[in-house]
C-alpha cells in the first residue's frame, strides 16, 4: 500500500437548508467568502498539501459545482481583449488539470460515512483526505498541509481537532483521549453527537481528515449511528483497535463554521480583513458600527 495522500474526497451532496432561499438554486459550496467560493478554499488547501486528485460526491442540484471548475473560454477571450491580466490570472488560478476532478453522485442522504463510501472504488488501496469544505481554516500554513506532516510522523489516521466549549460539543465528533502529546492526541474512543453531559472531552473532530482504506471496507457493512446516519466517526473509531492506531491532530488556524449563518459572515469579516485592498474600508466601518452600539448601551 502506498503511503503518500494524493486523493482528497470532498463530500458536497448536503442541500444546505440552513441557507435556504439561496441554496434553492445555488449549491452552499459555491457561496462566497469574499469573491472566492467556499469549495475553492477547500480545493486550494488540498492542493498545498500534495492533492492531485480530487473527487466530489454530488446530489442533484449541484451542476453548478462542475461548472465552475469547467475552463470558461468566452469570458477568457473577453479579458485577454480587454487586457485584463489580473483577472486572467485569477481565472486560471480555478483551472483544475484535465482528468483531477471526479464526480460521483450520493443517491440517498444517508449520511456523512455513506457519502466517503461512495467514493470508494476511486480511492482502493491508498490512503485518502477527506475534506469537508463548511469548515474553512484561516491559517499560515494550510490544516491540510499540517496534517499531512503529521501524518508522516504518525501514520494510521488523522483527524482535525479543536478544543469547543462543552455545551456545544454535542454538535461534534468527540475524541476520547488516551494519551496527549500537544499537537498529537492518541484516540481511545470516539462519539458522534454525544448527548448533552455525555461528550468524553470537549476535543472535537473538525472536518479534515487522513484516513486508511480499511475505514472504507468498515463502511461496506453500512450500519447506521447516530441521528440514524451512517457515520465516518464511527468507522474511524473501529480503526482504534487496528494496526495502525488513530490520532487528533490540534491543527494551528481558526476555523470557522461556515455551515451556520453566523460562521460564515466570521468568517466574511475575516478574510475580508485579510485583504489588503479592502481592510481599511472595512475596518473602518466595522470601528462606526461598535462605536454606535457602544453610543446606543
Ligand atoms: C460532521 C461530522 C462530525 C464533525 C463535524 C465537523 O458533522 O459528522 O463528526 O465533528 O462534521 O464539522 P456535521 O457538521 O456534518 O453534522
Amino acid at each position: 500500500m502506498q503511503n503518500k495522500v494524493t486523493k482528497a474526497i470532498f463530500p458536497v451532496a448536503g442541500l444546505g437548508t440552513r441557507f435556504l432561499p439561496a441554496t434553492k438554486s445555488v449549491p452552499k459550496e459555491i457561496m462566497t467568502l469574499v469573491d472566492r467560493p467556499l469549495i475553492q478554499y477547500a480545493i486550494d488547501e488540498a492542493r498545498a498539501a500534495g492533492i492531485t486528485e480530487f473527487i466530489f460526491v454530488t446530489s442533484r442540484g449541484k451542476s453548478a459545482l462542475e461548472d465552475y471548475f469547467d475552463h470558461a473560454p468566452n469570458l477568457e477571450q473577453e479579458l485577454l481583449k480587454k487586457g485584463k491580466d489580473d483577472l486572467m490570472a485569477v481565472l486560471k488560478d480555478t483551472y483544475m488539470d484535465s482528468g483531477a476532478i471526479a464526480y460521483i453522485r450520493q443517491h440517498k442522504a444517508l449520511g456523512l460515512g455513506h457519502a466517503v463510501w461512495c467514493a470508494r472504488r476511486l480511492i482502493g488501496d491508498e490512503p485518502f483526505a477527506v475534506i469537508l469544505p463548511d469548515d474553512v481554516i484561516a491559517a499560515e500554513k494550510p490544516c491540510l498541509q499540517q496534517m499531512v506532516e503529521a501524518y508522516e510522523e504518525t501514520g494510521g489516521n488523522v483527524v482535525a481537532a479543536m478544543e469547543v466549549p462543552p455545551e456545544k460539543a454535542s454538535s461534534y465528533g468527540v475524541l476520547d483521549v488516551e494519551e496527549d502529546m500537544g499537537h498529537i492526541v492518541k484516540v481511545k474512543g470516539m462519539v458522534e453527537k454525544p448527548a448533552a453531559g455525555e461528550a468524553p472531552s470537549n476535543l472535537a473532530v473538525i472536518g479534515r481528515y487522513i484516513l486508511t482504506p480499511s475505514v472504507l471496507r468498515t463502511l461496506n457493512e453500512g450500519k447506521s449511528g447516530a441521528g440514524g446516519e451512517i457515520q465516518l466517526t464511527d468507522a474511524i473509531a473501529k480503526e482504534i483497535d487496528g494496526e495502525s492506531g488513530v490520532f487528533g491532530y490540534r491543527f494551528r488556524g481558526q476555523r470557522f463554521d461556515c455551515g451556520s449563518k453566523s460562521g460564515f459572515l466570521q468568517a466574511t469579516v475575516a478574510f475580508g480583513l485579510a485583504r489588503e485592498e479592502l481592510r481599511e474600508d472595512l475596518l473602518g466601518y466595522i470601528r462606526d458600527v461598535v462605536h454606535l452600539d457602544r453610543a446606543a448601551e
